[in-house]
């Protein structure tokens, strides 16, 4: 069952986002050529723009909601293994407010219209991401439960993972910026933002095969623990295998 739970994530993002993912940047090229026309016999469709961004608007919901999971299962898992529930009620409760609040917030975002409803709302959806993602600094909890690679931050799933969460949300954020701005300040704005969030994506599927590499099966964990503990008897702890988070 734990092995199934750590699972459901990886699982979620190849089979829905990662296609996803393909569908949004096939129509954006599409999008991109009819406009610059460089599409000389006309053979895109007037409506890719649209196409691209209803997918681009579920891409968004898949990659918060694709985020969410990964930073609920080490959060939950830890809290039970910890007896938080009765142990730290108080923070029990902080936390599954916080995962509530950040999915309304981006429920709301997808709603509101006036610029300042929607600068709120992203600001509150990102914000409530960071909460969740830094809870022990936030908390002051000794230890991480969810898994940073702080000191190796540039190839960190997590980094990525948030950064990349984030430009979703600009991406949906913005959207009546890009159609209302005759200079295309905020069309090359999404570009460039959007160019680097496929970057990441590609680091996301790179680092997150690596982690479940590096986790180890229910049956294992013990062993592999063990092996970890005698080998930093005899090496510098950073030049062995450790075993990734609190897993
Ligand atoms: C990997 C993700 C994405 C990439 C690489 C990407 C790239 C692009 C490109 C190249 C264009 C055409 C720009 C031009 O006309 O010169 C575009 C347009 C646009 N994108 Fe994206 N985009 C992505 C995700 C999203 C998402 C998630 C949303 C919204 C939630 C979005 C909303 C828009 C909008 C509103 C336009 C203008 C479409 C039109 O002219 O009708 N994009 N994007
Ligand atoms: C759009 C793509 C993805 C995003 C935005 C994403 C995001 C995240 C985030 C924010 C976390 C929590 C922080 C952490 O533990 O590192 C996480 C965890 C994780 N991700 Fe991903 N991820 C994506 C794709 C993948 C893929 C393709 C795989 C593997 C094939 C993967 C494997 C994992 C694993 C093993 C964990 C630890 C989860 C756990 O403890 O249950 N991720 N991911």
């Amino acid at each position: 069952m734990a092995d199934f739970l750590t699972l459901i994530h990886p699982a979620i993002a190849i089979a829905v986002v990662f296609p996803l993912i393909g569908i949004v940047i096939n129509f954006a090229w599409q999008t991109r050529q009819r406009r610059l026309q460089a599409d000389r016999n006309q053979k895109i469709p007037p409506n890719v723009g649209k196409e691209h961004v209803q997918i681009g608007k579920k891409l968004t919901g898949a990659v918060v909601g694709i985020s969410i999971l990964g930073l609920a299962h080490p959060t939950f898992d830890a809290a039970i293994k910890n007896r938080a529930f009765s142990q730290q009620p108080g923070e029990t409760v902080f936390l599954i407010l916080m995962f509530a609040a950040t999915i309304a917030s981006l429920v709301f975002l997808y709603k509101s219209q006036p610029r300042w409803w929607r600068a709120i709302f992203t600001l509150l959806t990102s914000l409530g991401i960071l909460v969740i993602g830094f809870q022990d600094l936030i908390l002051q909890r000794q230890q991480a439960w969810i898994y940073r690679r702080d000191a190796e931050w540039y190839y960190s799933h997590f980094y990525y993972g948030i950064a990349v969460t984030l430009l979703m949300i600009v991406s949906l954020a913005i959207i009546p910026e890009i159609y209302r701005d005759r200079s295309h300040r905020w069309r090359t704005i999404h570009v460039v933002l959007n160019c680097l969030a496929l970057l990441l994506f590609i680091g996301q599927g790179m680092t997150g095969t690596r982690d479940l590499l590096e986790i180890p099966l229910s049956w294992q964990k013990s062993y592999v623990e063990q092996l970890y503990i005698q080998n930093c008897q005899t090496q510098p702890c950073d030049v062995v295998a450790k075993p990734i988070g609190n897993k």
